[in-house]
């Protein structure tokens, strides 16, 4: 999706009405068409491109140039060219990545406070001292982290992945023993699908890991026919019971191609939002989870870094050299 339209009041609360939102009334509309064409102008003024992960708000959707999962937006932020600047509304392990390859672009975060879960259950100390522990016991491993880590953990790591490419990634590094970090659940999932051996670290998305089989299994019993599509940060026992695993972005070509035209997305709730505006004939049934963290970025924040160019991701050299080494590595593979 690529929304660069600037709307009025009037049209924004009749595009989010498909949203069945009580928080969007024509007042609340009317304030965010206003905030947008401010950004639009500001966006012109600066020289500056709008990166958002699919968990965002859907007023934010409509300043961005480019919506995506956590593969895509990394690939779009090493595509950037004719821009001064990368305003990126998502979180700060993403808002390093797009630094990472932007050395000498300024890159923005609206709000510092972005963090994420499972980036906190990973520090560069940790992940060295288990690596070099586990090197001892097989010569042979090489370290997989998920992009969802700090840049200094991406800089110890062979190669990085996405919940888009975890298993090609896996399948495509030389070597039978692998460190996977930090989520837990996605490990497991991996480890469903190769017959390498994964160490797994004890991280999980607090999003995700709350959702239970029984959440699941209810909604399926009262809405019969439902197609459930699950994101791997799930737990084992909820995968199990998916029609399909997949990334965020996956999960809506899927629900484009799929004849079936109900789904229970087991996911944070933005990506919801985006399937009940692109795709107004099919039915969302939605996990209700929301990120605390994705959350943290709004219009009027984004507007606000635009205004006053904040806040600034920077990264020392040697890191950003690191963590785009197994950032490329990740493309290479996971390609
Ligand atoms: P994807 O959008 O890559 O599926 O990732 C989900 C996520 O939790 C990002 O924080
Ligand atoms: Fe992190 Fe989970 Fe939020 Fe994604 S949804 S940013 S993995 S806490």
């Amino acid at each position: 999706m690529n929304i660069q339209t600037p709307v009025n009041g009037a049209e924004l609360y009749r595009k989010l009405q498909a949203l069945n939102d009580d928080a969007y009334t024509r007042e609340v509309c009317e304030r965010h068409a206003a905030t947008i064409a401010e950004i639009m102008r500001l966006k012109k003024e600066r020289r500056a491109v709008i990166l958002a992960h699919n968990y965002q708000r859907p007023e934010i959707f409509e300043v961005a140039d480019f919506i995506g999962d956590s593969l895509e937006l990394a690939r779009r932020s090493s595509e950037v060219r004719d821009a001064e600047m990368i305003v990126f509304c998502g979180v700060h392990f993403m808002a390093e990545t797009a630094k990472v390859f932007n050395p000498d672009r300024m890159v923005l975060l609206p709000d510092m406070r972005a963090g994420c879960s499972l980036a906190d259950a990973v520090t560069a100390e940790a992940l060295a001292d288990r690596k070099a522990e586990l090197l001892a016991l097989y010569p042979d491993l090489k370290v997989v982290s998920y992009v969802n880590c700090t840049a200094d953990v991406k800089a110890l790591s062979d190669a990085c992945c996405t919940s888009a490419n975890a298993v090609r990634v896996v399948n495509a590094i030389a070597a039978e023993h692998i460190l996977f970090v930090p989520d837990k659940n996605l490990a497991n999932y991996v480890q469903t699908q190769t017959s390498k051996q994964i160490i797994s670290w004890d991280g999980n998305c607090y999003v995700h890991h709350q959702i239970t089989p029984d959440e699941v299994e209810k909604v399926r019993a009262g809405i019969p026919g439902v197609v459930v599509l699950a994101h791997p940060e799930c737990r084992k026992d909820v995968l199990a019971i998916a029609d399909a695993v997949l990334s965020t972005s996956a999960m809506v070509r899927y629900a484009e191609q799929s004849p079936a035209d109900k789904f229970l997305i087991v996911t944070e709730c933005g990506l919801s939002d985006r399937l009940l505006m692109e795709l107004p004939d099919k039915h969302f049934f939605k996990a209700c989870k929301l990120c605390r963290y994705m959350k943290m970025i709004t219009l009027a924040g984004a507007r606000d870094s635009l205004v006053n160019l904040r806040y600034e991701i920077t990264l020392p050299d040697e890191v950003r050299e690191g963590a785009r080494r197994a950032l490329e590595r990740m493309l290479e593979l996971g390609a």
